[in-house]
């Protein structure tokens, strides 16, 4: 076996219909929408050229479940979701029919209505504007991670989450954060690690944070008086935020810029594209 073929929904459809259909042979993505491939339809199942076969009734399984991805081994198919310790809930791996996203509590870790994860992270780094060295908070599945990393010459990313960390490994689109020279990746709660951090390590900061509700630490000031601390003078924060059109957004925005200006960031601005917020070190 080679790569490693991780399905959901949307790549199984096409298999079954063509099989139903009386086809012998069906394209479909082995990762994803990644990639495409041609795959052989038998009575036992669809086989992929990875050396893999899927089986029909795996291959039903998989409909019936379109909110999970699963990863095709020889043994069968292993459904991408780990308990998380930390949130003592069940993290998932969620399709889209591109970039996946990982369902937190249930709660999607990336705008999905009208966009797609990879575009909604596009979106941050556009705001972002990364450049020389590059602190990204909060790791996730590291799109915002592998998207900086292709702008600047270095970037260090932190999960708190091991569970986390487990989807980003089976995930194709993460793999570039495994692969990437310029990417460093730490397991560890960003809000004491940062303290460790010298004075003017980073040009930028990225900061995508879990909801509020669920990370209320990583939106105060004694964290921003950190981010402010380690940014280079002339250094560019972005700070995701959340859904500037909704009345509890726009309280929460609010607030954030406040305590970005107590903590000594200038320049701070609103970017609704983008869903967060810019400043500037002073
Ligand atoms: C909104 S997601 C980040 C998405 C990410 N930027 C991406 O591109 O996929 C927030 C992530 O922060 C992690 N997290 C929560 N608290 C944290 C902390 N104190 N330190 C580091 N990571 C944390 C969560 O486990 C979650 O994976």
């Amino acid at each position: 076996m080679n790569t490693p073929v991780v399905l959901s929904h949307y790549e199984v459809r096409p298999l079954v219909e063509a099989h139903q259909a009386g086809r012998e042979q069906a394209e479909t993505s082995p990762d994803l929408g990644l990639t495409r491939v041609t795959v052989t339809l038998t009575p036992e199942g669809a086989h992929f050229p990875q050396g893999l076969l899927l089986r029909w009734e795996e291959a039903r399984t998989i409909l019936e479940h379109p909110n999970l991805c699963y990863r095709l081994t020889p043994e069968g198919i292993e459904p991408l979701q780990a308990f998380s310790e930390i949130t003592r809930r069940v993290v998932q791996l969620y399709p889209t029919g591109t970039a996946p996203t990982v369902l937190l509590s249930g709660i999607a870790m990336h705008r999905v209505q009208d966009t797609d994860p990879w575009r909604d992270t596009q979106e941050k780094i556009r705001a972002a504007r990364p450049r020389g060295r590059v602190l990204d908070t909060c790791m996730g599945l590291g799109y915002t991670a592998i998207q900086a990393a292709r702008q600047a010459e270095w970037v260090l990313t932190v999960e708190l989450d091991p569970a986390v960390l487990k989807l980003a490994r089976a995930n194709p689109w993460s793999r570039p954060l495994f692969t990437a020279t310029n990417i460093a990746r730490v397991l560890g709660d960003v809000y004491d690690l940062v303290r460790g951090f010298p004075d003017a390590t980073f040009h930028v900061v990225i900061h995508d944070p879990p909801l509020f509700s669920l990370a209320g630490e990583l939106y105060g000031r004694d964290f921003y008086r950190e981010l402010e601390r380690v940014l280079k003078p002339g250094g560019r924060l972005f700070h995701y935020v959340g859904s500037p059109d909704t009345k509890m957004g726009r309280n929460l925005t609010r607030g954030v810029v406040a305590r970005l200006q107590e903590a000594g960031f200038r320049r701070v601005k609103r970017v609704p594209r983008a869903f967060g917020v810019v400043a500037v070190k002073g």
